[in-house]
This record gives structure tokens, C-alpha cells and sequence, in this order.
């Protein structure tokens, strides 16, 4: 039964749908969120998981494009970028080819250093990064197990005027969580559930809407900000 839900999906996902299951365990309200056993299970998950796709790209040139001329029309005076979730550290240096500045990129796997990366869980907090980035990008946030804290944490790290860039996908809804993936929302939630994660103090300002598709639909890049002192 379960190869036949996953083949339907699949199926639909292609063709730029999403199922979400309802009522299941995991169902946290506006979106799904995997339990996890443990916080050592997570990270073991995590990792297994970017060793196993340790060649993969996921973020692709054309929506960076799209992201970039943003960045230089709103942010023109940027002089630092932070990415997260990086795997082998492609979409780090693509925006610092692009935009000329300095960027750098978490993962939680031990691969990190390979690539040029700080192994860094993206949830937590770290002193040196509060307020010291012009823009923050991710398309690794269905990986967050605490949603909340993970946005609030990226939003923390915005210097005044930066930017948080989440690329969302079909890929990031609720019928593609998995205990690789634990976070699955739908695109038309999301802004709704980023006011909920801020409590008010960060929103969405703008989504930009790349012309291609990945995963069969559409690319949303939500742009959020802080909107009031904090
Ligand atoms: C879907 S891959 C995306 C990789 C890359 N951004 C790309 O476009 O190819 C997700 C990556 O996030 C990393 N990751 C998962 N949880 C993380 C966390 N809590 N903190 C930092 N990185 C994490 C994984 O190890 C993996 O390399």
C-alpha cells in the first residue's frame, strides 16, 4: 500500500501537485514535522544523508540568478552572505562568484570542512553570526526539525536591512517529508506559519517567482524580514 501512496504522489509531484496526509501523527497543524527519538538520531539521519548525496546540487544557477539581481537592487551595498544546509558548498560559491562578496555556509555533517563549510547545526545560535550577515539563503529549511527556532535563528543573523531567502519547491511540501526531511509545508502556508515562527517580529515581504520549474512545479523564493526592532 504504501509503495502505491508513494507512486501516486510521485506521480502528482511531477505534474506539480501536492497530497498532504491529513490527520497523520506528524501533522503539526499548518505543516508536517518528523519526530525525531533523539537529537543524536537527527544528526546521524542528517548525515547519513548528505554523505549519501554528497555529489548532488539541489539549488540550481538560474534561480541564484534570480536571487542575485534581487540582492544588487535591494541590498546593493551587501558584503556578506551566509547559506545553510550547503551539502558541498555549490550555491556558496555561486552567489560569491556572482554577487563578489563573502559567503559562507553551514552543514551538520562532518563533510563540512571538506568544502569549505562550518559543520554547524542551523538551529543554534552562534554569537559571532548575530546581526552580521546581508542576506541569509536556504532551500535546506524542510531539514529543520524545530522550524521555529531555525527561522528565527537564520532571521537573527540579518544585519539591518539583510534579507532571509528560503527557495521553496514541491519538494518542500508536506507529501515530501521524510526522516531525511522532516518539514513539509505548503507554499501558500508558508507565510502564514513564518508570522507564527516570529511571533509578528518577521514576515514575508516578497516572493520572487522564478520562469522554470524543479521537481516537476514551480520555485517560490520567500523573501523575509524583520518588521520591528528586536
Ligand atoms: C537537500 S540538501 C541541500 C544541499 C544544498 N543546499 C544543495 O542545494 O544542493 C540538505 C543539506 O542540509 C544539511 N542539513 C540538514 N540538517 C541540517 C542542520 N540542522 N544544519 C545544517 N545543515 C543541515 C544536510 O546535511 C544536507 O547537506
Amino acid at each position: 500500500m504504501k509503495f502505491v501512496e508513494r507512486l501516486a504522489r510521485n506521480y502528482l509531484r511531477k505534474r506539480g501537485y501536492s497530497i498532504s496526509e491529513c490527520g497523520a501523527e506528524d501533522h503539526d497543524g499548518d505543516y508536517r514535522l518528523v519526530r525525531y527519538s533523539s537529537y543524536d538520531q537527527y544528526v546521524s539521519v542528517q548525515t547519513e544523508g548528505n554523505k549519501r548525496k554528497i555529489n548532488q546540487v539541489w539549488a540550481d544557477e538560474a534561480t541564484i540568478d534570480v536571487i542575485c539581481d534581487y540582492i544588487r537592487k535591494t541590498i546593493p551595498d551587501a558584503k556578506r552572505g551566509l547559506c545553510h544546509g550547503s551539502r558541498n558548498g555549490t550555491e556558496v560559491r555561486w552567489f560569491s562568484e556572482r554577487l563578489g562578496i563573502d559567503v559562507m555556509g553551514t552543514d551538520i555533517s562532518d563533510t563540512a570542512s571538506q568544502f569549505g563549510l562550518t559543520q554547524w547545526d542551523f538551529h543554534n545560535e552562534n554569537p559571532a553570526w548575530e546581526k552580521a550577515f546581508d542576506f541569509v539563503y536556504t532551500n535546506s529549511h524542510d531539514h529543520a526539525h524545530d522550524p521555529k527556532k531555525a527561522f528565527t535563528t537564520w532571521v537573527g543573523q540579518l544585519a539591518a536591512g539583510g534579507k532571509l531567502f528560503i527557495e521553496h519547491s514541491v519538494g518542500h511540501a508536506p507529501a515530501a517529508v521524510s526522516t531525511l526531511d522532516p518539514f513539509g509545508i505548503d507554499p501558500k502556508l508558508l507565510p502564514y506559519a513564518v508570522l507564527g515562527f516570529g511571533d509578528g517580529k518577521f514576515a514575508v515581504t516578497d516572493v520572487l517567482k522564478p520562469d522554470h520549474k524543479k521537481a516537476g512545479g514551480p520555485i517560490w523564493v520567500f523573501v523575509i524580514e524583520r518588521v520591528q526592532a528586536n
